[in-house]
């Protein structure tokens, strides 16, 4: 089969590998018809390296067609059209119990202490290989496996692998109270759908921040108040106050992670660390810090005192520098991680098969790509040319 798989930075390429077949009786094979390309996979594309192997198969949002099930697989069947979660849980631990599916038990990676095993998500989550491919092979399939009705378009559906969930429970994380304001930092896939959730929602006011000319105007286009940060100058935090009486919104949403704009020296680490051994960097990685912070400083600047941080954006330093006397002081409540995708879906399932489309879902993707054209999609994706903003491949 055709897949996408990681050779180096920058360098992803379609490859010709062995078809996946079921290995444990809790597996699945799907056929895979679309598959989006995330803001996670540009961390792999540019930072994450030490932890790829040359020919790892990229991708965490897949959708597509049952082939084949194992024996333990009963409530999906060949033939069935089904989301594949990013996230590999159980259903059974004690942490997918307590609705914390990237947390679960039976698949975290011990040798890296991480949590949940991912789809193509490196050795720090398992190695396994993902969903930018024609076939997949899904583990814990017993359980992952969201089965969707015939008819609408994959365009209405594939989401539920990652950015609905992730965008809704940063919102649920930010506990706006209803009618309050939030501000979200970062308006790709994940930032603007989490503005779109926050309205749904009930937030009284959405104020976005980003730097790309389109999506900023994408958000507004539904009614998000925003703000190009490249036109303040270090005076972000005093236009957001002259906005919201002074205090700063109730919650901000980080939804930018660790290669924000506006991080020079966590550039320089992160091309540094991209330059090395992979042993070496790995070094670097776990024991400095090599996160491009200035989103997630900007958010606990931003809040209000007593208000709430969510962050989904992802980083990977060990040893931030924190504004720990700021945070103290603001009493500022911080809550982040990866989505519990699983844990969101009875929510989010009736917002996608409604007809009226409240989530705008269709549409949301700019391209529509042939796997084929994975490399030239991650590039466009990166760089934000061409209006590029969601990728779906179409293996
Ligand atoms: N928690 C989870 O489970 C989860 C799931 C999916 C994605 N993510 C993470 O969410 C983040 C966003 O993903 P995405 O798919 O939307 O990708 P993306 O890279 O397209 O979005 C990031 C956006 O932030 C903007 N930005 C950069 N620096 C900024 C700054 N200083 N201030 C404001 N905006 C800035 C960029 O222009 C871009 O539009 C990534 O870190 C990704 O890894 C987390
Ligand atoms: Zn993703
Ligand atoms: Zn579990």
């Amino acid at each position: 089969m055709k897949a996408v798989a990681w050779h180096g930075t920058h360098d992803v390429r379609v490859d010709t590998v062995p078809d996946p077949g079921i290995e444990q009786p809790t597996d699945a094979i799907i056929r895979v018809t679309s598959s989006g390309i995330c803001g996670s996979d540009l961390h792999l594309y540019e930072v994450l390296g030490p932890y790829l192997d040359e020919g790892d198969i990229l991708g965490h949002e897949p959708m597509g067609v049952v082939e084949e099930v194992g024996a333990e697989v009963t409530h999906i069947k060949p033939g069935d059209r089904v989301v594949i979660p990013f996230n590999i849980s159980c259903g059974h631990c004690y942490m997918c119990s307590k609705g914390l599916q990237s947390q679960c038990e039976t698949t975290q990676v011990h040798d890296h202490g991480t949590g949940a095993s991912l789809l193509g998500y490196t050795k720090l989550y398992g190695q396994v290989p993902g969903g930018q491919a024609e076939f997949l092979r899904v583990p814990q399939a017993h359980y992952g496996p969201i089965k969707v009705p015939e008819g609408p378009p994959d365009d209405r559906f594939v989401y539920l692998s990652d950015v609905l969930p992730t965008a809704w429970q940063a919102v649920e994380y930010a506990d706006v109270p209803e009618g309050e304001t939030v501000l979200v930092l970062g308006l790709g896939p994940i930032g603007e759908m989490a503005t779109r959730i926050a309205q749904q929602r009930g937030a009284g006011r959405v104020i976005g921040v980003d730097l790309v000319p389109e999506r900023l105007q994408r958000a507004s286009s539904h009614g998000v108040e925003t703000l190009d940060i490249t036109a303040y100058d270090g005076e972000l935090p005093a236009a957001v106050r002259d906005m919201t009486d002074g205090r700063g919104p109730i919650a901000v949403i980080d939804a930018v992670g660790m290669e924000a704009h506006g991080a020079p020296i966590g550039k320089l680490a992160q091309r540094l660390a991209g330059m090395l051994p992979d042993a070496i960097a790995r070094q670097m990685v776990e024991k400095a810090g090599i996160d491009r912070l200035s989103a997630l400083h900007a958010a606990l600047e931003l809040v209000q005192r007593g208000g709430t941080v969510s962050l989904s954006g992802v980083y990977g330093g060990a040893i931030d520098p924190m504004p720990m006397m700021h945070m103290f002081d603001k009493q500022i409540t911080l809550r982040m991680g990866q989505a519990n995708v699983k844990r969101w879906i009875d929510d989010l399932l009736p917002l996608v098969t409604d007809d009226s489309d409240p989530l705008r879902v269709e549409g949301f993707a700019t391209h529509h790509l042939p796997i084929e054209d994975a490399p030239h999609a991650y590039e466009i994706f990166q760089k934000k040319d061409d209006g590029a903003f969601k990728v779906l491949l179409r293996p």
